[in-house]
């Protein structure tokens, strides 16, 4: 199959296509010198220009501040779930969590090991399906850090909105909405997001960090578990992932052309809400996991009437070229991925479908 189907996958998730382009006609020969991003090495001025590219993209996007660090690793998210700690949380501290989903609960489960973690807000008795007001949080201020997840790309329920630390540090796992919306960066003490939805491919995991908290660092830390170690050598400590920052440069130059953040949650909103009103007007046959508050504009999560139509759904869909809409194995159901390079005509494709498959089957 050479033509490109629409991928509603949550990560890996789909590119967008002037960014396939572009990697795959330099693939062979990156600005002429004969070889790829790949097959350089990372010490080369070439990709020292990519990686800075790269930084420099982010902040014009985000408009990160000038104390923060803007960081490359590797380990995905799932390693920020141990580094946050091991770097901030003693065994004599304490650290808040907001739990609104899978994946707060897989951190707040890895910081357990080396402080205590005080869980003041936890969504999962109700299955996960809503966002907290600010009125139902509250935090120690002797907290070392907040912790919470902007968007549970499992559930599918996000905040829409920054949470207030009042001066203790607010960290953020911000894997599946990071540029996605605009965000206040300097609310936040670190943001980290694996790439693989908004901004690359897997393999790399961007973390932004605030100057004050790399003195927090203590002396003897594992090295490569050393955000001030790797701060002060440019996310070079070791070999990064040179190709997944470099599409990561592409995805940055592709969102300035499309407008910038606030263009794209525009259509992120538009996108994400016509689904809503498909499940909305469907009388029932579909029903949206998350409460209405808290729908994620990324992950639209639903359900059919019965086990076996949701599996009839998905191949059905997949069949037509609408790919990926299978619910995590952990809830079940359908799930619908529409990051910032889904395009709007995809949207449209499964709306068709679902009034389609309503009308066979409801
Ligand atoms: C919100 C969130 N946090 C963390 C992770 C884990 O990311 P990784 O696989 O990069 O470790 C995911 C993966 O889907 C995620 O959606």
């Amino acid at each position: 199959m050479s033509e490109r189907i629409f991928n509603f996958s949550a990560g890996p998730a789909c590119l967008p296509e002037p960014v396939l382009e572009q990697a795959q006609s330099e693939l062979l020969s990156l600005g002429g010198i004969g070889m790829s991003v790949m097959e350089i090495s990372h010490r080369s001025s070439i990709f020292g220009g990519i990686i800075e590219s790269a930084e420099n993209g982010l902040r014009s996007l985000m408009e990160i501040p000038g104390n923060y660090r803007v960081l490359f690793l590797q380990g995905g998210a799932t390693l920020q779930f141990s580094m946050i700690p091991i770097n901030f949380l003693g065994e004599d501290d304490s650290a808040d969590y907001v739990v609104t989903g899978a994946w707060g609960k897989k951190a707040a489960k890895e910081a357990r090991r080396e402080g205590t973690v005080n869980e003041v807000y936890n969504s999962g008795d109700g299955g996960f399906r809503s966002i907290p007001v600010d009125d139902e949080l509250s935090f120690d201020p002797d907290a070392r850090y907040i912790h919470f997840t902007s968007n549970e790309t499992i559930e599918g329920v996000e905040f829409d909105r920054d949470i207030d630390g009042s001066g203790v540090p607010v960290i953020c796992d911000m894997s599946s909405n990071i540029m996605s919306r605009p965000v206040d960066v300097s609310k936040y003490a670190l943001i980290y997001a694996g790439a693989q939805k908004n901004i690359g491919p897997s393999g790399v995991t961007l973390v932004i960090i605030r100057d004050d908290l790399l003195d927090m660092v203590p002396d003897d830390q594992h090295t490569l578990l050393d955000y001030r170690a790797i701060a002060s050598k440019g996310s070079m400590l070791n070999t990064p992932n040179t190709w997944g920052i470099y599409i990561i440069d592409l995805v940055c130059k592709w969102l300035e052309e499309m407008g910038g953040i606030a263009e794209m949650a525009k259509i992120n909103r538009q996108k994400a809400g016509m689904i809503y009103d498909a499940i909305d007007a469907s009388d029932g046959f579909y029903s949206g996991h998350a409460d209405r508050k808290a729908r994620s504009m990324m992950n639209v999560t639903f359900n059919l009437p019965t086990e076996d139509l949701e599996k009839r759904f998905t191949a059905e869909a997949a069949a037509k070229g609408l790919d990926g809409l299978k619910g995590h194995r952990s809830v079940g159901g359908i799930r619908a991925s529409i990051y910032n390079a889904f395009p709007v005509a995809g949207v449209t494709a499964l709306i068709d479908f679902m009034k389609e498959f309503r009308r066979t089957n409801g």
